[in-house]
């Protein structure tokens, strides 16, 4: 595991460090200015990342944090204000975007409304001066690809935005470049259709080994498709890890806010080793936990379970934490059951609706709430 403190923010990449061979872009104390004085903008502030050749890497962070800005540079359309984009081990901070071995699919798709479907899709490759005959049969395969066949005649500006997304996507695959940028591109289709291209799109660059640099704000969406997922908040990349990683060991309380539902706890620090924690949470309940790499507990820390992993029983037991029901929410394949505790703290707790004699807790009962320790994760912060 590698870590980085970069302007006393810890950055954690599980993968591999930066003289990994097989790194297709790399982003080297990259930060972005907009604008001076007063209306003086950090898009980005000193990101370093690596992204591996070949895989599925996705930017995840709410509105405004600067997955554009960042995706944009990777293109050639924006340049550093410091730092330097390296792409298969050469600084191509000087190289427009037409040198780069790059495509995008931008989020708004920037099709050509005066041309047909086919035409938006052959453009790249005629640009590129490849032979007619390639062309027309690239064309065919992305259109089938992309299931815009039966369309192919029709202007650009004459189908539905979700049509123009599937056609922006064909269009920018259609030259085969080593890296594709996707910039929310599924994010005009429905949810049926955004869920079969989520499926399509995986597999396209399972099959293709383009490299893809995807954005999204949708945490679910990183989480099924992604190799390796770099978490954003204002400007900073918090954490790079896989979706598991990010998921079970979230590198702090955004993180572990912004990827699913979780719950915070505060707990008293008894002892620490180099690598373990002893803790008290409340009157009732003492656990040993894994301390990440470098952390210097204070007499208090926080821990976050995430709800599936909370177990619910009748009364007290020895070591859990005593609570009452709160509230009861029934969401078909399980339900989550709202616990405030004895301690004052609310908590969620996920329980799978497998079989009618499940367990079943009302409002206002007295519950212990549980948890393997190994399913805890002390933060940084
Ligand atoms: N050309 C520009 N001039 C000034 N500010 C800009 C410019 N482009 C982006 N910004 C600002 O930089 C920050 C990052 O913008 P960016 O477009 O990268 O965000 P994003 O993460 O892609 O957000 P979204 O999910 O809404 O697309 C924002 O505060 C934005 O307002
Ligand atoms: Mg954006």
């Amino acid at each position: 595991m590698q870590q980085q403190v970069s302007e006393g923010r810890v950055l954690i990449d599980s993968g591999k460090n930066s003289n990994d061979a097989s790194l297709m872009i790399e982003a080297i104390g990259v930060s972005k200015i907009f604008g001076s004085g007063d209306s003086m903008i950090t898009a980005l502030d000193a990101v370093s990342i690596g992204i591996r050749e070949g895989e599925f890497f996705t930017l995840l962070g709410p509105s405004g944090c600067g997955k554009t800005t960042l995706l944009r540079m990777i293109a050639g359309f924006e340049h550093p204000s410091s730092g330097a984009i390296l792409l298969d081990g050469s600084d191509i901070s000087e190289l427009p975007p037409y040198k780069r071995p790059v495509n995008t699919v931008f989020q708004s798709y920037a099709l050509f409304p005066h041309l047909t479907v086919a035409q938006n899709i052959a453009f790249g490759l005629q640009m590129l001066d490849r032979p007619k005959a390639e062309i027309a049969e690239t064309v065919d395969r992305m259109l089938s690809m992309v299931k815009m066949e039966a369309m192919k005649d029709r202007l650009t500006s004459q189908i539905s935005g979700g049509q123009q997304q599937r056609v922006a996507l064909a269009r920018a695959l259609a030259p085969q470049p080593k890296v594709l940028l996707l910039d929310e591109p599924l994010s005009a289709l429905d949810l049926k259709l955004r869920k079969e291209m989520q499926i399509e799109l995986k597999r396209l660059q399972h099959e293709t080994g383009i490299t893809f640099v995807f954005v999204t704000h949708d945490q679910e969406e990183a989480l099924t498709m992604s190799d390796r997922i770099a978490v954003m908040s204002e400007g900073h990349v918090l954490q790079v890890g896989s979706p598991h990683d990010i998921y079970e060991r979230p590198a702090n309380r955004f993180v572990a806010g912004f990827i699913g539902e979780t719950n915070t706890l505060t707990a008293e620090v008894m002892s620490s080793t180099t690598d373990r924690i002893s803790l008290r949470l409340g009157e009732g309940l003492e656990l040993d936990a894994e301390l990440p790499s470098g952390m210097t507990p204070k007499e208090r820390v926080t821990l976050v379970v995430r709800p599936e992993h909370l177990r619910l029983s009748f009364g007290t037991t020895g070591s859990s934490l005593p609570g009452t029901v709160s509230n009861v929410v029934y969401l078909g394949t399980d339900t989550h059951y709202h616990v405030r505790l004895d301690s004052g703290d609310e908590l969620v707790a996920r329980v799978q609706n497998s079989s009618a004699s499940d367990l079943q807790f009302g409002i206002g009962e007295a519950v212990a709430v549980a948890f393997e320790p190994s399913t805890v994760r002390v933060l940084r912060d």
